[in-house]
């Protein structure tokens, strides 16, 4: 599985690179801003020049605009200011940019077709569906980003299971419990009901059957799940970036699952080196020195 660090924060994109587990980076206009508030002496465009020749991967940089063409204006100037420097720029453009009713949805996809006939790679983000991805791979994305994280915040927040805006992020959302309540409220809906009575009009059972997932997407990990079977059934060259990660754990389990590539905020990738029992060892070990093995380690 590659990793690629999801952050326009140099000092964290050196620090990856330096452990030789770097292989690309992915940024947005909210990680943009951060690295912005952080910035000193420098203007935003050298920064990016920084960024682009610190990694010799891909680096995503996504369009501003939301129709398609600013987006196509915006991805052609972003490539031909940036591109030639180490020529790993992939332009991020969002699957789909309809905000408020009327706006067309399908400017996006639009847009995605017409950077890749020209040669320009595409990262398709905001990717929250499997026909989501099953378009950006037919209009030529050479990577689609399911928002995995956002995905579970959305069924956590449907389900009623959060409390408030503010409850911690890097909680692995467990999928399998959910489901198991499912199935409970279930039995108990079902109980002492003939088939009769169970129409596909029972609102209620209707409701549960709703209940824990999204179109029948249960999690952010079974969505990315759901777009490898597509891609693999079809033969589609266009990779999948497990994107908006949020815990150790679940880039353990995409990478289980055969990810292609996980984009990974620069907190968990320290995370994943973390275990108490490394620690624990690590002190046991340099206790135990004898001075005769110091002596032989000398020069
Ligand atoms: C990656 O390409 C996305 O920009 C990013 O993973 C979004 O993550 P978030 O949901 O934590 O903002």
């Amino acid at each position: 599985m590659k990793i690629f660090v999801d952050t326009a924060i140099i000092e964290e994109i050196k620090k990856a690179e330096s452990w030789g587990i770097l292989d690309g980076v992915t940024t947005n206009p909210s990680l943009i801003k951060k690295a912005v508030d952080s910035m000193e002496d420098i203007s935003l465009e050298d920064y990016i020049v920084e960024i682009l020749k610190t990694v010799d991967g891909p680096v995503s940089l996504e369009v501003a605009g939301s129709c398609y063409r600013d987006m196509v204006k915006e991805a052609k100037t972003l490539y031909d200011k940036f591109n030639d420097v180490n020529d790993n720029v992939v332009i991020k453009i969002p699957v789909n940019t309809y905000m408020e009713k009327g706006d067309d949805n399908f400017e996006g996809i639009r847009t995605i077709k017409t950077l890749s006939e020209e040669g320009i790679q595409v990262n398709c983000t905001l990717i929250m569906s499997s026909n989501q991805a099953l378009m950006a791979a037919k209009a030529g994305a050479a990577y689609v980003s399911p928002f995995l994280g956002r995905i579970d915040d959305h069924l956590r927040h449907a389900m009623g299971l959060v409390k408030g805006e503010d409850y911690p992020k890097d909680i692995y959302y467990p999928e399998d419990i959910a489901q198991r309540v499912r199935d409970y409220k279930l039995m108990e809906l079902l109980e002492d009901r003939t088939p009769d009575e169970v129409l596909y009009n029972d609102q209620e059972v209707m409701r549960i059957f709703d209940w824990g997932n999204d179109n029948g997407i249960y999690s952010g990990l079974d969505l990315i799940w759901s777009i490898q079977q597509i891609y693999e059934k079809y033969d589609f060259s266009t990779e999948v970036i497990a994107a908006s990660i949020r815990n150790a754990r679940q880039v353990r389990l995409c990478a289980e699952m055969g990810v292609d590539i996980s984009t990974i905020p620069f907190n968990v990738i320290e995370n994943m080196m973390v275990h108490y029992k490394t620690s624990e060892g690590m002190k046991a070990f340099c206790k135990d020195v004898v001075p005769e093995y110091r002596e032989i380690l000398k020069d």
